[in-house]
């Protein structure tokens, strides 16, 4: 499995941000982290391949504007959380992206930013990409209410927070992957965090993170794919090893297993063992709080379309602004399975076919989006195949699954 790419992200950004040498352990080999590995070179940063490791050198100065675009292609982490980084970074940056991430809306974070003192332009009323920052060396602290439940956001503020005057407070009412705050703390920077009913409230103290070594883990969300790939294959067994296994990430694993899935999360440490074999799924309702970021609903999408009954996922809006609309395409992908699919509002509802072995032969244009591409090659490979348009973006995050899922064959 490839390294876990939000704290590749991260280790990417605070190693650039730090002075001197950091070695990064398992860094996710995805498009979308190659982008933020180009763009903190930009930046000043050197980066360099040592045996299967990266090794970033933070300039002992910080970090410097960059003449030239910074090209987030299609990640929205890279787009989202280098906003905050340039926001501390007195100058003018632009950040561009490619079709899916000028699409997605940028005003979530430009707010905050702005309220910090940063100026932060795009299109429209959603600030799309390109865009525009003018960044400054005398951002003030924030006391920020994330409006949306998104780790990129409560990322983006804390990560301009760092060469602020005071104090930046982020409160979120459903608690997203603390990965930020987690590495942060790491780094040696003074960041607190405190659980407030189903929310946390975290408090950063300014400062610059150390440079250190740092082991990534490999990647929950993409766990996901081979977890509903065991459980709805007829005769399988499958063991997905060093998984970072923390609360935020593995609300999947619960879902699965109230679906009947055989389904254990053997904890080593701070990583887990993930174990899956041939299981026979129930319907479930499933609410955006328990898999915050709502990255595994696509392949939970297929899992209710082998189950008996009918499941409903509850209050997914967010899906709709992911690298594509993915609320209405994991409907799509349920419906080209055969199963009878509707929506009200922000809840859609998968009448499942009892059983992979019913599932169609499919057509899916994935449309740029990685995510799309792994949830329809799950399904292809229990059911009777399909043909996906697209299928060359899974590089956004995980290259070599095909490579993999053949392995398991
Ligand atoms: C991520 C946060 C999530 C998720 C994305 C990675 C991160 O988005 O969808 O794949 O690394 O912070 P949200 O900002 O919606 O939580």
């Amino acid at each position: 499995m490839p390294g876990d790419k939000s704290a590749s992200h991260r280790a990417l950004m605070i190693s650039a941000l730090a002075s001197g040498r950091s070695a990064i352990t398992g860094l996710s080999p995805g498009l979308d982290v190659a982008a933020t590995r180009r763009i903190v070179v930009q930046l000043g940063a050197r980066v360099d391949d040592e045996g299967g490791d990266v090794v970033v050198v933070g300039p002992e100065d910080g970090l410097v504007v960059a003449s030239d675009p910074l090209d987030c292609a299609n990640s929205g982490t890279t787009m989202r959380l280098m906003a905050g980084v340039v926001s501390a970074l007195a100058g003018r940056h632009v950040l561009v992206g490619d079709e899916s991430l000028s699409a997605r809306p940028m005003d979530r974070i430009a707010r905050p930013l702005e309220m910090m003192g940063a100026s932060v332009r795009g299109h429209g009323p959603r600030v799309t990409a390109p865009l525009r920052i003018e960044g400054s060396d005398r951002l003030h602290g924030v006391d920020y209410h994330v409006p949306v439940a998104s780790a990129q956001v409560k990322s983006a503020v804390l990560l301009a927070g760092l060469g602020a005057d005071s104090l930046t407070m982020v409160e979120e009412d459903v608690r997203t992957r603390s990965t930020t705050e987690d590495m942060l703390v790491l780094a040696g920077v003074g960041v607190q965090s405190t659980d407030l009913g189903e929310g946390r409230v975290v408090v950063l103290t300014p400062g610059r993170p150390r440079a250190r070594d740092w082991r990534v883990p490999r990647d929950p969300s993409q766990a996901a794919f081979f977890a509903v790939l065991g459980a709805l294959h007829a005769d399988a067994q499958i063991s997905v090893l060093d998984v970072d296994a923390s609360p935020e990430r593995i609300g999947f694993v619960g879902v699965l297993q109230r679906m009947g899935a055989e389904l254990t999360l053997r904890m080593d440490g701070p990583t887990a063992t993930l174990l899956v074999a041939s299981s026979t799924l129930t319907a479930t309702e499933i609410r955006a709080e328990e898999i915050p970021s709502v990255d595994e609903v696509p392949v939970l999408a297929v899992a209710a379309a082998a189950a008996s009954g009918v499941s409903a996922f509850r209050d997914m809006g967010e899906l709709r602004l992911k690298e594509s609309d993915r609320f209405s395409a994991s409907m799509r992908l349920a419906a080209a399975l055969g199963c009878t699919v509707w929506s009200e509002d922000d809840d859609f509802f998968i009448e499942g076919l009892a059983g992979a072995e019913a599932f169609e032969t499919f057509t899916l244009d994935a449309g740029l989006d990685h995510r799309m591409v792994m949830a329809s090659a799950v399904a292809g490979l229990v059911g009777s195949g399909c043909a996906i348009g697209g299928a060359e973006c899974v590089a956004t995050s995980y290259p070599g699954f095909f490579d993999d899922v053949a392995a398991l064959a």
